[in-house]
């Protein structure tokens, strides 16, 4: 199955916080018109595949699954101050630069604050080790943040705000934020791939980016 947005759960457990916070993003992303998703549980994948053991037809649909993604959305509980082994055993297997020219949102939930900033030095570099454009808004959620596995009103803040920004970076990347060809000459020179000057100053640094490499 192919879908443009591709949410991997890094944690062992069925009943997941940062599985939760992971079904919020997808549906937020579908919200600002990302396109269908699809949730990927890395605990249900076979451990001695995802080891590299053996090959497994399972593990080789989810690793194509994020190659044809535009949008990855990776979760994860703390273990140990960092991202579960779990998810690290799978980023293992993508293929060097597997995220390039693609947007990733970084979700993490722990027990208290203390290991905030493993979202920043551990989940952020781990997407970017393949390639991936890491939105700025990272998430991060304490265990103390949810009521009956409902996450609290600023979690939920966060999420959209990390999926605006990434399905907006995915938008100046295809082109639906493009000026009009005909609207300026420097835009109908450019093809259209000119930055905003209206839009925030990181749209626009991004904008410059998507264009350069595009
Ligand atoms: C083996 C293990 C190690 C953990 N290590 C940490 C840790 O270093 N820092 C932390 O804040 N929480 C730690 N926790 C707590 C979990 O990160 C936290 O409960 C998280 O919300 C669980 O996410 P999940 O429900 O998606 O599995 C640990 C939990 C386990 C089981």
């Amino acid at each position: 199955m192919t879908a443009s947005v591709i949410g991997l759960s890094g944690s062992p457990k069925s009943a997941s916080r940062s599985r939760a916070l992971l079904e919020l993003a997808l549906a937020a992303l579908e919200r600002q018109g990302a396109g269908p998703s699809r949730l990927i549980d890395l605990a249900r994948l076979p451990a001695d595949a995802l080891l590299g053991r053996r090959e497994d037809r399972e593990v080789a649909d989810a690793l194509q699954g994020v190659l044809d993604a535009g949008i990855v959305v990776v979760s994860t509980p703390i273990y140990r101050a960092t991202y579960s082994g779990l998810l690290k055993v799978f980023f293992d297997l993508l293929p060097q630069d597997a995220l390039a020219r693609k947007v990733a949102i970084p979700i993490a939930t722990g027990g208290g604050s203390a290991h905030l900033l493993a979202v920043d030095h551990g989940l952020r570099p781990l997407l970017a080790s393949v390639g991936a454009l890491v939105v700025s808004t990272g998430v991060y959620g304490t265990d103390a943040q949810f009521r009956a596995a409902v996450p609290d009103a600023d979690l939920v803040e966060r999420i959209e705000r990390a999926a605006l920004e990434a399905a907006f970076t995915t938008n100046i990347h295809t082109g639906s934020h493009r000026s009009s060809p005909s609207s300026t000459p420097e835009a109908r020179r450019t093809g259209g791939c000119t930055p905003s000057i209206t839009g925030s100053i990181r749209a626009a640094v991004l904008s410059t980016i998507w264009c350069s490499i595009g």
